[in-house]
């Protein structure tokens, strides 16, 4: 047996797989085993390159392959691993130091942890203590968006609806999870019929939550400046009122940049675009470009500050919280993105992209919507243009899509109609117009079998 075949019999064997099928991955001769990587491409363990258009999750933003990383990882775990009990390490320090000098607004205490579910889940601990230590233990509610996901964990899995069928077997649900609207005007279940419009009727949503359930029982607000799955850009007015909005009812705006942040969408936090500094954030992926396990909640010192005092700190721990190789590593990643200007590449490469995906409208029935910002951009597919009408499930477009693009050596899938493309900072336009021409070819294949005419 070859070394591919065995590796692939044996994780058909014993591993579990993040969302595949291991009865499908056997009998299509999968997984594909990633061997190595340098920027966008990645070769696997049959000698195939591959772009890796998302970066792994949106998460590889500095690029795989960045030796740079992997020795400051290895220098300090040389040093020492992992620090005694009630002690910290400079790596941890410095990274906390960094991440704050560089978050918007007065975010300055950094609670690290080990991926994008702690950070949101530290936020949400945070959130509910505050209002407790503040004399409110009756302020438990908190507001997200449907359509957004903040997290795997037992409590934050419940913010926000993501994809269909995703929840399924995991209740009961929590109590005090309340559902606003996503500012997306492509769809907007309001009726606004202009991305402004969208967003103050989303954001006029979030504030008659919170005074319809009663203000003085409603936390906080968890949004995603640009929501992942379908890269839902807001209009400009909805940062700015949902921070006002929160200030108003004394409630916490909590920010989830842990796609966005560290530079995707062309600012080195999205909530930069709109001026509106939250309460707390999160941020994952990009802070580490995932060579390592590594996030962080950050509190303003307002918030902090309510943590402060002898037997008043935020009881939370997690045994790999403020990981010094970890920490190594996210600051030599921060490092990178500094010193190479990555997070300006992101806002002119990102631009480029989205122009190059425009021009796929002129040619595809299919191609409802293009949307986007900085290195976060989505084509959206519809079965009718004018009516916006989705695919029907039965059709399995997504799968065609992934299937396609696949054959042309792109890892890159679509989710409920929605090719969501969130590369690397480090892409350059020859990668975009590799990618598009491919995303192009592979429309007029999906449109040819479905017997739909390929011009507009
Ligand atoms: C917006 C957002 N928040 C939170 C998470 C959870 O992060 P992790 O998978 O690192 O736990 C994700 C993961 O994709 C995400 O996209």
């Amino acid at each position: 047996m070859g070394y591919t075949e065995d590796l692939q019999k044996t994780a058909a064997r014993h591993l579990w797989m993040a969302n595949r099928d291991w009865t499908e991955m056997a009998e299509t001769g999968g997984p594909t085993v990633a061997v190595e990587g340098k920027g966008l491409r990645v070769t696997d363990s049959d000698g195939n390159s591959w772009i890796d258009v998302n970066g792994g999750y949106i998460s590889v933003g500095v690029g795989h392959g960045r030796v740079e990383i992997a020795e400051a990882a290895f220098e300090q775990a040389k040093k020492l691993s992992f620090m005694p009990a009630g002690t910290t390490t400079e790596a941890t320090v410095r990274v906390a130091e960094k991440i704050a000098s560089l978050a918007p607004g007065s975010l300055n205490r950094v609670f690290p942890v080990s991926g994008g579910s702690e950070a949101t889940e530290t936020a949400l601990k945070i959130v509910r203590a505050y209002h407790g230590r503040r004399g409110q233990p009756g302020r438990y509610k908190v507001i997200s968006r449907e359509g957004s996901y903040h997290g795997a964990t037992g409590g934050v899995y419940w913010l926000g609806t993501s994809a269909a069928g995703y929840r399924e077997g995991f209740e009961p649900t929590q109590r005090g999870l309340l559902y606003a609207p996503q500012p997306n005007s492509y769809r907007c279940s309001l009726g606004g019929e202009t991305p402004s419009e969208c967003a103050v009727l989303c954001a006029e949503a979030v504030e008659r939550l919170i005074v319809e359930n009663g203000p003085e029982t409603v936390a906080a607000v968890f949004a995603e400046p640009v929501a992942a799955r379908a890269c839902v850009v807001p209009g400009d007015e909805y940062w700015p009122m949902l921070r006002e909005i929160c200030d108003r009812y004394g409630v916490l705006l909590v920010a989830d940049e842990i796609v966005t942040g560290f530079g995707q969408t062309g600012r080195m936090f999205a909530v930069e675009h709109w001026g509106a500094a939250p309460d707390v954030m999160a941020v994952a992926k990009g802070v580490v470009s995932t060579y390592l396990p590594f996030g962080a909640a950050i509190a303003t010192d307002e918030v902090a500050d309510v943590f402060a005092g002898k037997d008043n700190y935020l009881r939370h721990v997690f045994t790999a919280a403020g990981h010094p190789v970890c920490s190594a590593a996210a600051l030599k990643n921060i490092e990178i993105i500094e010193d190479e200007n990555l997070v300006r590449n992101a806002a002119e490469v990102g631009a480029y992209l989205k122009a190059q995906l425009e021009t796929l409208k002129a040619d595809h029935p299919i191609v409802g919507d293009v949307r986007g910002i900085g290195l976060m951009c989505a084509v959206e597919l519809v079965s009718d243009r004018r009516t916006k009408e989705p695919f029907a499930p039965e059709m399995e477009v997504d799968s065609k899509v992934r299937e396609k693009l696949r054959s042309r050596g792109l890892l890159l899938g679509a989710s409920e109609g929605v090719i969501a493309i969130g590369p690397p900072l480090v892409i350059t336009r020859a990668d975009v117009d590799e990618i598009v021409h491919a995303i192009d070819l592979a429309l007029w294949e999906i449109e040819g079998e479905m017997g739909i005419a390929g011009s507009v």
